[in-house]
């Protein structure tokens, strides 16, 4: 197979995402806590701060620093094949309840609050808090209500402004237990009456939450009314090109549960939120974000029904179907919000202040804060650059490890003079190292070398790094007769063509990002002519 540069990188593109995914899944919910509060945030039973050292680094670390992505939108994104995913028809979905609530033990509380979590979740992952923070939920009288005001309450500790619409309210003490909720946070509840003609004036996201897969038949007031205001809303939508978008809780409401949009002049959302398994309907949905939530299916209904579902990624209570979203890439740009990093604050030392953000990122507990992009250039001046590990680092430089017969080994063989590039997405941070490159010694190589796990002490010899190899099996053969070779466990004599090497800066700039691009930049130069070997502080425009 054949593939364009181009066309990789594309293909990259989405893992790009994922990755940087990770690391803000892990503290997303605590940045979002962080945003959606203008108080500090305080410890308490439902927000419990993260405890000790790593915790107080995080309190100070996330309430200064963030990017407006969106917060949860960075979440992780798995594109599935919609043609291999299974899809109920009513019939199913109401067996798949009733065994849930029946035999499964279930309580129907329990699923209402998984279902509106993970439609909060979707929308998150989707629609970020800053450019679509107004949401209003309208609401029928039944579960598929019940799930849009559970999804309110969790917006709303997302950090989005919640509003519901709720016209017809069910009497039950578990919807009566879910107004008050949503009503001791204030969330305000409008009649359809207090609604705008066009609801794109006042609110970014609607959610339709309306009415669910038991609903048959025709729509009845006030209900026809506001379905027909969302679908005007489209019209509007198209002509004032405003972003407001809607977002409909497993059926978008109006629509046959199996045949979709009969007549074609229904809701189109941009947003479908499928719970516990997708319903036909699903496959006319022609929006951009199709998710699936409802993480609580378990096996014995998977058989049941022969379900193929997509596997939920990590701890995410949404998985995304269908195609990826066409992303502009011109678009693609991040609002850094972090602290100032002025003069006064650095160290004077420029590898003790290296020390205290490589601390720091070791603390954000961002993944491999220790990879840096080194660039080096031959005697034909081309620049060439990768990613390496720092195994260490002092007063007399930064190391590496590699092939003494790869590329950037030759390109170092015939010019010194190299830099290093840290960025550490979470924290908004990059660090700037230039300097010239010398071998370690060898002892320093044979004693880091023995330090590697032997597999890695095994892949060092195998692979003639940089050089042009025949196919895969061709280095696992070589990896292969290595194994065999060193399988008495005697020590594995380290390559003469493998050590590390050494960068002694006469550079550094730390760079940390700011809103509307004025990042602070502070470069540290070595004092001329001064054998302290000290450093002067000058702040570059960004
Ligand atoms: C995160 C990351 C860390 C890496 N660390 C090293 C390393 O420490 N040493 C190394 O030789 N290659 C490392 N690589 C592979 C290099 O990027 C590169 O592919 C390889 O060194 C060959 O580069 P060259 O042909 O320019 O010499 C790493 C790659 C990544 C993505």
């Amino acid at each position: 197979m054949k593939l364009e540069p181009l066309t990789t990188i594309k293909k990259m593109l989405p893992l790009l995402t994922k990755y940087k995914a990770m690391i803000l899944t892990h503290y997303s919910s605590f940045i979002t806590h962080i945003l959606s509060t203008s108080t500090p945030a305080a410890s308490s039973p439902l927000h419990p701060s993260p405890k000790g050292f790593i915790g107080s680094i995080l309190r100070r670390k996330f309430r200064g620093y963030c990017s407006n992505r969106g917060v949860m939108a960075s979440s992780i994104k798995v594109v599935q094949n919609p043609d291999t995913i299974s899809y109920l028809n009513q019939r199913e979905a109401a067996e798949v309840d009733e065994i849930l609530m029946g035999p499964l033990g279930f309580s129907v509380d329990q699923l209402m609050e998984l279902a509106g979590l993970s439609v909060a979740t979707a929308i998150a992952e989707v629609y970020n808090v800053k450019d679509y923070n107004r949401v209003l939920t309208i609401c029928g009288p039944g579960n598929n209500g019940g799930d849009g005001l559970v999804a309110a309450r969790h917006l709303y500790h997302f950090g989005y402004k919640p509003f519901v619409c709720y016209p017809k309210r069910t009497a039950k003490p578990l919807y009566t237990g879910l107004v008050t909720q949503l009503e001791s946070l204030g969330i305000p509840f409008l009649s359809v009456d207090d609604l705008p003609i066009n609801l794109s004036e006042d609110f970014n996201i609607l959610v339709d939450a309306m009415f669910g897969f038991s609903f048959h038949g025709t729509p009845r007031p006030p209900f026809d009314d506001l379905i027909r205001r969302l679908v005007n809303l489209q019209n509007y939508n198209e002509i004032n090109q405003k972003r407001s978008v809607i977002a409909s809780i497993d059926i978008p409401s109006g629509w046959h549960v199996e045949e979709g949009d009969v007549v074609g002049d229904g809701i189109k959302p941009d947003m479908l939120v499928s719970l516990t398994a997708p319903k036909l309907c699903a496959k006319k949905f022609s929006g951009t974000h199709h998710f699936l939530g409802g993480r609580f299916v378990p096996p014995s209904i998977i058989d049941k029904f022969k379900l193929h579902l997509p596997p939920y990624p990590g701890t995410s209570m949404c998985v995304r179907i269908g195609k990826a979203p066409q992303v502009d890439i011109s678009s693609m740009r991040e609002n850094y919000i972090s602290p100032e990093l002025k003069e006064e604050d650095v160290e004077p030392d420029p590898y003790v202040q290296f020390q205290k953000w490589f601390d720091d990122a070791l603390a954000a507990g961002l993944k491999e804060p220790n990879a840096m992009a080194l660039c080096t250039a031959g005697k034909d001046g081309k620049p060439s650059s990768r990613m390496v590990l720092l195994k260490g680092f002092d007063k007399t430089g930064f190391v590496w490890y590699t092939n003494y017969g790869s590329r950037k080994a030759k390109d170092l063989s015939e010019n010194a003079n190299a830099s290093l590039l840290f960025y550490w997405d979470g924290l908004n941070r990059q660090v700037r190292i230039e300097g010239s490159v010398q071998k370690v010694s060898e002892e320093e190589s044979e004693s880091y070398f023995h330090s590697r796990p032997r597999g890695s002490q095994i892949g060092a010899i195998a692979s003639k790094q940089s050089s042009v190899i025949p196919g895969r099996d061709f280095l696992h053969q070589e990896y292969k007769d290595l194994e065999t070779k060193y399988s008495d466990g005697a020590p594995i004599p380290k390559p003469t063509n493998w050590g590390g090497y050494r960068l002694k800066p006469d550079f550094f700039e730390f760079w940390q990002g700011q809103t509307s691009r004025l990042h602070d930049r502070l470069c540290y130069f070595p004092r001329e002519a001064d054998s302290t070997s000290s450093w002067k502080i000058k702040r570059l425009a960004p």
